[in-house]
């Protein structure tokens, strides 16, 4: 994800140079023009535009790190959504509000499909890491040799945690506590370091992943039916024509499926999202006066796909800004947002002459009602970074404006809905092909859970 080492310290080289050029020559200019005390240019000519380089030189390096270093912006689940209540720290805050929540007639909380559980870079050759994927523990380990495998992070000989303390060694994971291997490929026990044989039965349950786009995905299933379609690979990303500019991770407190629908609620776009970004996220003052003159507007349109790709639907949405009533059409963006399952979304984004780029979406069930969202944005290496970062920042204004929506929203089953609303019915519909019989409702879950 981070830019490779040698490109960085080469654009970081050639700053410098510039940068002690044009100080020398700043310099000499305030030499000759004798703006430095004569004392000054007199005793040291040569030593005085080095001085000022060196003095400089933290300030280059702070700007190069602000427009060049990939955007991270990480809220934790308390952080965004809430209005702090008198007396209450934010946590205490958001607390009381989902115990209260009333939580409604909802849906199946963990529908079947791929989902987001780690950026690829993050996990090193022979790293195990530690995930909670819906209400599971999984261990997601990476062989020497770049394999990915995911497997019950509990081992089912005693029940210690893979993931801590445990070990890859070739395709399988040793366990830290009495050294059992697991393979990855089929969870088989290869390995009892103190038996005389390993039993048939000695077995751990694997997860179906995969490894693509630099990211990895995780199929859930209720059934355990094994994936019935794949994530679509993003050549550009693949093949490095589009890089790396930044991520946002954010924790909502909603059931999964109010995030996608979003897509298909065209009108809380002309409502939530038309007072400019400078408006901010706090749904109390984002329709204040003062930041009046600039409003966004959408165009939108939210369709499914035919077989084979049912499992797949778009919106297709038209961005304009509006500075003072006048449209800019400089800040026009079109956008096409590709919903691949439950939980993954490629939007993709052109504008005219400032490239094109995507956002990766993925929202990640942890528990019933909490869900892990990630934005990670790819553009064309030859726009400026701060381009991205200006797209990926909005999107986080935007985004978050939905958040304080959700962390205390009720979900509806019936809803009350207009002509216009239509979208957000067939919305439902179309998202109901990823439950099945046997996927988990929060009925029997609710006893587990810490509220
Ligand atoms: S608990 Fe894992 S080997 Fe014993
Ligand atoms: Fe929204």
């Amino acid at each position: 994800m981070m830019e490779s080492v040698p490109r960085s310290l080469l654009a970081l080289s050639v700053l410098c140079v510039l940068g002690a050029v044009l100080l020398a020559s700043a310099g000499s200019l305030l030499l000759s023009a004798r703006l430095l005390p004569r004392s000054a240019a007199s005793s040291s000519p040569a030593r005085s535009p080095v001085l000022l380089c060196l003095a400089l030189l933290p300030l280059g390096l702070w700007g190069w790190r602000l427009l060049s270093r990939p955007l991270e912006v990480l809220r934790s689940p308390d952080d965004v959504g809430y209005i702090p209540e008198r007396g209450r720290s934010r946590g205490q805050t958001a607390n009381m509000v989902r115990r209260r929540r009333k939580k409604g007639d909802l849906p199946p909380v963990y529908p079947n499909g791929w989902y987001h559980v780690l950026d690829s870079p993050l996990l090193l050759p022979g790293a195990v890491h530690n995930l909670t994927v819906c209400g599971e523990q999984i261990a997601v380990y990476r062989t020497l040799d770049g394999k990915v495998y995911a497997v019950d992070a509990y081992c089912p000989h005693l029940g210690a945690n893979l993931a801590v303390g445990g070990r890859v060694v070739g395709d399988c994971i040793e366990c830290p506590f009495h050294g059992w291997q697991f393979c990855g490929e089929d969870g088989k026990c290869a390995r009892i370091p103190y038996a005389e044989k390993v039993p048939e039965f000695a077995k751990i349950k694997t997860w179906p992943c995969c490894d693509i786009n630099e990211m990895i995905f995780i199929w859930y299933h209720c059934d355990r039916i094994e994936p019935t379609w794949k994530i679509p690979e993003q050549e550009e990303i693949t093949s490095k024509k589009w890089i790396y500019r930044g991520r946002t991770e954010h924790y909502v407190n909603s059931h999964i499926e109010e995030i996608p629908e979003n897509a298909a609620d065209i009108a809380h776009l002309a409502f939530l999202h038309e007072p400019g970004i400078l408006s901010g996220i706090d749904l109390r003052y984002t329709k204040s006066r003062i930041w009046d003159f600039l409003k966004h507007t959408w165009q939108v349109r939210w369709e499914p796909e035919p077989a084979p790709n049912k499992h797949c639907s778009q919106m297709f949405l038209h961005h304009a800004s509006m500075v003072f009533g006048k449209h800019v059409s400089l800040l026009d963006v079109d956008v096409v947002a590709r919903q691949v399952g439950p939980g993954v979304v490629f939007l993709h984004f052109s504008h005219a002459f400032l490239g094109q780029g995507i956002i990766l979406q993925g929202v990640t069930p942890v528990e019933p009602l909490l869900q892990k969202v990630s934005h990670s944005i790819y553009y064309q290496k030859n726009i400026p970074a701060i381009v991205p970062k200006f797209i990926l920042k909005a999107e986080c204004i935007q985004f978050e404006r939905d958040v304080m929506v959700w962390n205390n929203k009720k979900y509806i089953s019936k809803p009350l809905l207009v002509k216009e609303d239509s979208a957000i019915q067939k919305h439902r519909r179309w998202y109901s092909q990823f439950y099945s019989e046997n996927s988990p409702q929060l009925s029997f879950q609710e006893d587990s859970l810490d509220w």
